[in-house]
This record gives C-alpha cells, structure tokens and sequence, in this order.
C-alpha cells in the first residue's frame, strides 16, 4: 500500500525526472527548435481568460514562442465556442502556420480543422483534447487518468481505507462533459475508489456516483456550489458528516468549499483540487482544502514549443503515448507530461522555490 509521503516523493522524482527529460526545460527546447523558426507565426487558441490557469498557459507559450523566434497570435474566447471558432479560421486565414488549441467544447471546431487541414497547417491539442476530426497532428497534456488517480490514492492513503473500520460518506465533483479530459479525471479518482465504494466502506450518501450525475458543465465554480448545497441540504442537514469531497480540479472545489461554508457545521471533509489556483493554494494553507494536482503551465509550455519546431524543422516528434487518445476519428500521437501532488506540506517547495507563485502571491 502506497503512503502520502511516497506518492509524495515519487511525484517529485517524476517532476524532477520530468524537467531533465523531455517534459520541461525552457532554456533547451527554445533554443532547439529556435533553428529555423524565422517568420514563422503561430496561433495559439485558449478558452477563457476566467480561469488563472490558461492566463498562465498563454502567457507562458507567448514567452517562449516569442524566445523561440516565433510570431505568436494569442486569443482567449471567453469560453464561447462561437468565438473560438472565428479566432481559430482568423488565425488559419491571417498565415498562422501551426495552431495550438485548448478548445472549449472538444467536438465544436470541425469547421476550422477541416480548414486547417485543407490549408496544410498541422494543429496541436493543447492540454483538451479536439475531438471528431482527423486534422489534429498532436495532442500536448499532463497524464489525465493519472490526475485522478492521485486524488483517489491520497483519499484512500489519508482514510487508510485498507485498515479503517469505517464506513466513511463521499461525494463526487467532476467536470464539464464537453472536455475529454473531465472523464479521464473522474474515472482516474473513480477506480481507485470503486472496490471500497462496492465493499461499502465508502458511502454515496447522495447516490450521485456516474460522471453524468456529478458533472459540472463548463467546469463552473457556482454551478459546482449550488450542486453542493442541494446534496448537502437533501443528504446532510441531519447532522452527518461528509467525510471526503473529491473535486476533480480547483474552481469546482472552490464551489464546493463555499457551500460547506454556508450551509454545514459537520467535521470538514477531505476536499481533493487540481490545478493549484492561487485562492486554492490559499484553502490549502488554511485547512479548507486538503490537496491539489499541479501541473506546471510551465512545463507544458515548454514541451509544445520544442513539439511546433520539430513539426517546422521536418524533424521526428516528440510524443510517449500513441494508444490512449482516440478522439472518435484518429488515435492522436501524444505527449503526457507528469501532473505533482501538492499540499500544504509542499506547496512551499513545489510551487514558490519553483518561481511559480511568490509568498506574496499567496498572501
Ligand atoms: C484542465 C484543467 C482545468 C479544467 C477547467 C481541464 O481541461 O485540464 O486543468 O482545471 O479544464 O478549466
């Protein structure tokens, strides 16, 4: 059985391991594919600015693109697939030659891959899967089904649910049905959890356990918290306790946070995260959130960077995964980097000695 502080660990290696190898490096990937780069432009298609993430995410790929020796038309579509859509056939028609795309419904760009594909500009997934088309060259993420298996394993190693006698109350959080990733996530926590959930040692109270039941659409934090309130006041007013709440990421965890804080009074849950938001970082540091999956913008920034140069230069790219990503048209060649637990024991190294936040920025 796998204990906290050896996830811990291991998740560091494989951080550490990770930005020796082919997942990070800054300096090395731009100066790699900096080769040939000149006046090649690329357009870089985000979902919102609404989340800190892809602010971060943008702003990452720019810099080093911009490093690189890249143009780089960078848009955010207000989580509007109609606005994405248009960002994306502008940047086709304008000369972008490489697109990177985190869409935000996975199935709603077809118009503009088929574009893309007519016009010979390769695409690359970025973190979101595109789904139903066959013009996607490569798709760049953090290991989904392992996200949620890290939130699975520390709700199983902290309720040490193999000796526990139990049994404990969960409720389940996921994401937004529109984004591949969301299934990956809850099914990564979901089959850690499953043989306890059928042994009984864990309890459904609200007997909400399919992804379609907990979904959160659009991944938003006030659908996420009127959801909790419901479950809390038609399951939970009697007096008992919800032990863990498993949030597939950050903002639906902060829903679900301000829910407890209004309408419970029971023993605080274990409350999984993922993205490491600063006001969840901040929960993290006050003992409203018990974890959160980090997966470096940074990181990824860098191994889509090294990817467009390979794609431009002719040259074999980088991809660790050719099975998992079939998007109901073409197995998609991908690259996964490795996501890192973090909690309020690590976050100090892991997210402010890394140069990610400043002590400032969680203050
Ligand atoms: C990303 C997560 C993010 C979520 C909501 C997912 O596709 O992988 O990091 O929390 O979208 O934006």
């Amino acid at each position: 059985m796998f204990k906290k502080k050896v996830i811990a660990l291991l998740l560091g290696a494989a951080l550490v391991a990770s930005m020796i190898t082919g997942c990070g490096g800054a300096a090395g990937t731009s100066s790699d594919s900096g080769k040939s780069t000149g006046g090649k432009k690329v357009g870089v298609s985000m979902p919102t600015k609404d989340l800190q993430r892809w602010n971060q995410d943008g702003d990452n790929m720019k810099k080093e693109f911009e490093a690189a020796g890249y143009e780089v038309d960078l848009q955010y579509a207000s989580n509007d697939v109609q606005t994405q859509l248009s960002q994306v056939e502008n940047m086709i028609s304008s000369g972008c030659n490489v697109l990177v795309i985190a869409a935000i419904e996975g199935s709603s760009l077809g118009e503009a891959l088929d574009m893309a594909k007519e016009k010979g500009v390769p695409v690359i997934a970025y973190d979101r899967l595109l789904m139903d088309s066959d013009a996607v060259s490569y798709y760049a993420t953090f290991d989904n089904y392992m996200v949620g298996t890290v939130q699975g394993t520390y709700v199983k190693d902290t309720l040490d649910l193999d000796n526990a006698e139990g049994p404990f109350n969960i409720e389940f959080t996921a994401g937004d049905p529109g984004d591949n990733n969301a299934g990956f996530f809850f099914n990564g926590a979901y089959d850690v959890l499953k043989p306890y959930i059928e042994s009984g040692k864990l309890n459904v109270v609200s007997g909400q356990k399919t992804f379609e039941e907990v979904a959160t659409p659009a991944w938003a934090t006030e659908t996420a918290q009127s959801r909790a309130e419901n479950i809390l006041s038609s399951n939970y007013a009697d007096g008992k306790n919800v032990d863990v709440w498993l949030c597939s990421n950050d903002s639906t965890a902060l829903g679900v946070e301000t829910a407890l804080a209004n309408n419970y009074n029971g023993t605080y849950p274990i409350i999984t995260g993922q993205d490491c938001d600063i006001e969840n970082t901040k929960n993290m540091i006050a003992g409203k959130q018990s974890m959160s999956v980090f997966k470096d913008t940074r990181t990824l920034a860098s191994q889509v960077v090294k990817m467009v140069g390979q794609i431009l230069n002719n040259e074999t790219v980088d991809v660790n995964d050719t099975t998992t990503y079939n998007n109901n048209k073409i197995t998609v060649p991908s690259y996964l980097c490795e996501p890192v637990f973090a909690d309020a024991n690590n976050y100090k190294e892991i997210l402010i000695d890394s140069g990610y936040y400043t002590e400032d920025d969680l203050k």
